[in-house]
């Protein structure tokens, strides 16, 4: 059992931070659970043992374990940081209304919640939500909304971030159901652009490359109010910082989120690639990337990486 450190204002120092990262790496890498995605035929391919931890803090100090800067397609995490994009653009009313904020209970590729809800897509977390949020993205053409979509998720790493053009055209080959799901909001009047179009932005984003250290920093900017640490660079407002963490304590874990957030006391979001990002607000980001997944599709170790860093620091919110 991971020793508790209460929740204070700050983290432990450099060195204790440094020590404990290499420490969670360490006791995670003691399980051996799990099996990597499979759904998307590229996925299936990756060498199962990569696993990186890291961690940023506020003032821009980053701490690695292991593989932190191997890279993996970002894949369900895309949908928070377009989602913070979304919602510098357009505000908190109009992304609440026409989103929403409540989990549905169901996977993250239901079409039952759809069907259940009135054709509303209820979150953002859930590929409904996402799909219908990659399409408010403020754009003439669909190019140019993938292009401020690389861009923006790109400033919350600090780095240009780059297409994995082999998950993206395997995700493209098979994605039927996000497809089917894309209309079927077209059909309840729920999206405005061409929903094919918005499925196509939508599986680019998924399949942007990222490590365990841009998780970390990209948190860390949520963290910052917005503020990414490393580069100054403001990339949205403190109250769109807030509004996605709100949205990731309720949301980010799926039917999940209920379970993670009492184990972990942080708002997180997960990817099949394996990545997970948890942001301890004030505080700073962590990154874990491992693919071998639960039944429910989060990375097992690291979500018992990211459980021992937010007790070991003293991070959880409760
Ligand atoms: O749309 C999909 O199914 C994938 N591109 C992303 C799913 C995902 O990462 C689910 N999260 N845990």
């Amino acid at each position: 059992m991971t020793a508790v450190r209460v929740s204070t204002g700050s983290l432990p120092g450099w060195e204790e931070v440094d020590r404990l990262v290499v420490e969670a790496h360490r006791d995670a890498l003691e399980t051996h659970e799990g099996e990597v995605a499979t759904y998307i035929p590229r996925l299936a391919s990756v060498d199962p043992e990569l696993f990186g931890v890291s961690v940023a803090e506020v003032d821009g100090a980053v701490h690695t374990a292991g593989d932190a800067h191997a890279t993996f397609s970002i894949q369900s995490i895309s949908k928070a940081f377009v989602y913070a994009l979304v919602c510098e653009e357009l505000g908190h009313d109009t992304v609440r209304e026409r989103i929403g904020v409540n989990n549905t209970g169901l996977a993250f590729n239901s079409v039952m919640a759809i069907e259940l809800n009135d054709g509303h897509p209820m979150n953002p977390m859930v590929n409904a939500g996402a799909i219908a949020t990659t399409a408010l993205v403020p754009a003439r053409s669909t190019d140019e909304r993938w292009e401020r979509i690389q861009r923006g998720l790109s400033a919350f790493a600090g780095r240009r971030l780059e297409l994995d053009g082999e998950v993206y055209t395997s995700e493209a080959d098979t994605n039927q159901r996000n497809r089917a799901i894309g209309i079927l909001l077209q059909a309840y009047g729920r999206i405005d652009a061409d929903p094919l179009a918005a499925v196509d932005v939508y599986t680019r984003q998924c399949s942007l490359l990222v490590s365990a250290t841009d998780l970390a920093v990209m948190g860390a900017t949520l963290a910052d109010g917005g503020v990414n640490p490393v580069t100054g660079e403001r990339v949205v407002a403190a109250s769109v910082a807030r509004d996605t963490l709100a949205v990731l304590a309720s949301t980010g874990l799926y039917e999940r989120s209920g379970e993670w957030l009492f184990e972990i006391g942080l708002p997180g979001k997960s990817g099949v690639a394996g990545g997970i990002v948890t942001v301890s607000p004030g505080k700073g980001g962590i990154g874990v990337f491992s693919p071998r997944l639960d039944r429910v599709g989060n990375s097992v170790r690291g979500q018992r990486a990211t459980r021992f860093l937010s007790r070991s620091l003293g991070l959880d919110v409760f």
